[in-house]
């Protein structure tokens, strides 16, 4: 039985103020039925560690750096990340791969550094509209599958995001047919790849345009075992029902 998990991702947004967002968010949840996981920008994660510190919230990173220490002006490590008191990373964002061209390959060595650092690797697929539209969705998730995710991935060290690059903070989504065939495909391809236990261990989010109307809808589709949400994660009050939809 898979726990369901409710990531909120902040993107490039978030001044110290925004730590009263968390503080909201646990009060309103202070034994949540789900996982919460909320990914501040770095220079907020240690302060957020302490805001949610007797909270059932965890705090995680949005990218970091394939090497645990060295000469890279400005990137993060995992180490760091978890020093600061984060327990998870996402990685392989779609505006990490188009801003800083990562490919796969990248997001695998960042994954497999980010999981011998303790850290649970939220590992993000996704198709354009073009890809969609030519009928290549599930080709692109196979090849993001196979060629982003650390060999050695355990259910609790693991989660796969599935965005659709098209719906990320535009409105749309994909119909839930259209979402459950692509979660339906990436848990066939885990069970393949990792063996029957893991790959039907780890969780599998849908993100893009998540929101309260439209949260519930999303979550009865099977395989959908929560949601990674950006917009919709800053304030506490749009956050909190799509983590009660979930519960
Ligand atoms: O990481 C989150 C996704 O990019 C979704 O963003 O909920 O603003 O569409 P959004």
């Amino acid at each position: 039985m898979r726990r369901k998990l409710a990531a909120g991702n902040w993107k490039m947004n978030g001044l110290r103020a925004a730590l009263a967002e968390l503080e909201a968010l646990s009060q309103t949840h202070p034994e949540p039925d789900v996982d919460i996981l909320v990914c501040p920008p770095a220079t907020l994660i240690s302060s957020a560690a302490q805001t949610v510190e007797n909270a059932n919230i965890s705090i995680g990173g949005q990218d970091c750096h394939a090497e645990l220490s060295g000469a890279h002006t400005g990137d993060i490590s995992a180490a760091m990340l978890v020093d600061a008191g984060a327990s998870a990373v996402i990685l392989g964002h779609s505006e990490r791969r188009e801003d800083h061209e990562e490919s796969s390959e990248m997001v695998r060595a960042k994954g497999r550094t980010a999981q011998g650092a303790g850290l649970a690797a939220v590992i993000c697929l996704g198709e354009s509209l073009a890809q969609r539209e030519a009928a290549n969705t599930l080709d692109i998730i196979a090849g993001q599958l196979a060629a982003s995710l650390p060999d050695n991935s355990t259910a609790e060290n693991l989660v796969i995001a599935y965005e659709p690059i098209w719906a990320i903070g535009t409105g749309m989504i994909p119909n839930m047919a259209q979402i459950g065939e692509v979660h339906d495909f990436i848990r066939t391809r885990l069970e393949r790849r990792f063996g029957a236990g893991v790959g039907r261990g780890v969780r599998i989010l849908y993100g893009g345009s998540v929101n309260p109307g439209n949260a519930a809808e999303i979550f009865a589709v099977p395989n959908v075992d929560g949601a990674l949400v950006g917009g919709a994660s800053l304030k506490a009050e749009d956050f909190s029902p799509i983590i009660k939809a979930l519960e």
